[in-house]
């Protein structure tokens, strides 16, 4: 088996669900190049060395330019926020290193634009995390809509709700906070929370058209845990759309930060001419799914157990009725990666491809505030 060099940026989250992704691909899918914990990159040089050690990074640096100049490090994965992204991916690029990019791609889309433009320049393979695609259940969603069974789609509808960020006492801003940090972050639960849903979307259902948007911030100032003062916040804690598909589908989509009770619910349903497709990520190895073609009396609400050989991706995983978890899905992303390298298509969503979402952020920031439809 060939090597795949992977150089992380991040320890965080992220950092500990792509390692272990690479560790434990190649146990589990036959693949024609292992991936090697290279080298780790983030700022604090303790923790980054207790880090190193823990996973088996052979080696770690406090500065991630030092972690592209390595010529060992072949693919660069950042896993860093958001304000991190663009800078690092497209001086990765300009070295000829293959990138992976946390999602979302950048803060705004001028960011996104410009790392778009330094990957078609380099030519070298990009991907970004949209994990989601990757939920087995998730994946047989896309080969359903795929089958034409479902027929022609209406509607299409998602939520992502959490609820961490309802006392006023939480700071924005530092370690773990960043998300609720504007200059950081480039947005709310639009760009964290919404960018997934919309990913899944346009991969399901195809590209948006145009949007009408409303956000709020409940919360208008809060400490910053940086600078101990309190700070205007700048980020919207949630977010509603109405959508037109370019199918002609019609969307509805929803994210915040204060659903009492809801820490993670990320939910999608499809309605279709022949049948309506549901999902929920807190029960991820279902999908529901009705056929209006079943007989009469017969017909009604499917439950489909998404553990079997049959099913995308778990043949390689334990025996027919039992799951795995949100971890696999980005195990299942980087086996697609590494499969990808030896073909034409790429894996998806490139940089490029991911765009497309992107350009959905911008007109649902913008419609929030023009209060007007907008194109995306
Ligand atoms: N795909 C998903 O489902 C998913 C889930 C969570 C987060 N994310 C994305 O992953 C990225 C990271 O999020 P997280 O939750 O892991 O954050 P985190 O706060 O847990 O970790 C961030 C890491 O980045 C490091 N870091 C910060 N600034 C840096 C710099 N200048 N140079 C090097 N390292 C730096 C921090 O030290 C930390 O190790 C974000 O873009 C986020 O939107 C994606």
């Amino acid at each position: 088996m060939k090597k795949l060099n992977v150089g992380l940026i991040g320890y965080g989250f992220m950092g500990r669900a792509h390692s272990n992704a690479y560790l434990t691909v190649s146990q589990f899918f036959d693949l024609n190049y292992q991936p090697v914990l290279k080298a780790v990159a983030a700022r604090d040089p303790d923790k980054v060395k207790q880090f190193a050690h823990k996973w088996g990074y052979e080696s770690h640096y406090s500065d991630w330019r030092k972690l592209i100049e390595d010529p060992l490090v072949e693919l660069v994965d950042i896993a860093s926020p958001n304000d991190t992204h663009a800078e690092i991916a497209i001086a990765a690029l300009e070295a000829g290193k293959m990138v992976l990019c946390e999602k979302p791609l950048a803060r705004n889309l001028a960011e996104a634009q410009r790392m778009v433009d330094a990957a078609k320049k380099a030519g070298t393979r990009t991907m970004v995390w949209y994990n989601y695609r990757r939920i087995p259940a998730v994946t047989l969603a896309k080969q359903i809509v795929g089958s034409g069974k479902i027929g022609r789609i209406f509607h299409y509808r998602a939520k992502f709700l959490q609820d961490w960020t309802i006392s006023a006492a939480v700071p924005q801003g530092g370690a773990a906070l960043w998300r609720l940090d504007v200059d950081v972050a480039g947005s709310g639960v639009t760009g964290d929370l919404l960018a997934h849903c919309i990913d899944t979307a346009i991969w399901l259902n195809g590209e948006l058209e145009s949007v009408s948007a409303m956000t709020e911030t409940f919360i208008k100032e809060r400490p910053h845990q940086l600078t101990g003062k309190m700070t205007d916040v700048g980020i919207d804690d949630a977010s509603a759309f109405l959508g037109r598909f370019k199918n002609g589908s019609l969307a509805t989509f929803e994210a915040t930060r204060y659903a009492r009770g809801h820490k993670a619910l990320y939910t999608l349903e499809i309605n279709g001419e022949h049948g309506s497709i549901a999902w929920d990520l807190h029960d991820l190895h279902r999908l529901q799914w009705f056929d209006h073609k079943d007989e009469g009396a017969m017909r009604g609400w499917r439950s489909i157990h998404v553990t079997d050989g049959d099913h995308p991706y778990m043949a390689n995983w334990w025996v027919p009725g039992l799951s795995i978890g949100y971890e696999h899905s980005f195990i299942h992303q980087v086996a697609d990666f590494v499969n990808s390298l030896d073909e034409k298509t790429p894996a998806e969503p490139t940089f490029e491809s991911a765009l497309e979402t992107e350009k959905v952020v911008d007109a649902v920031l913008r419609s929030a505030s023009s209060k007007k439809w907008e194109n995306v």
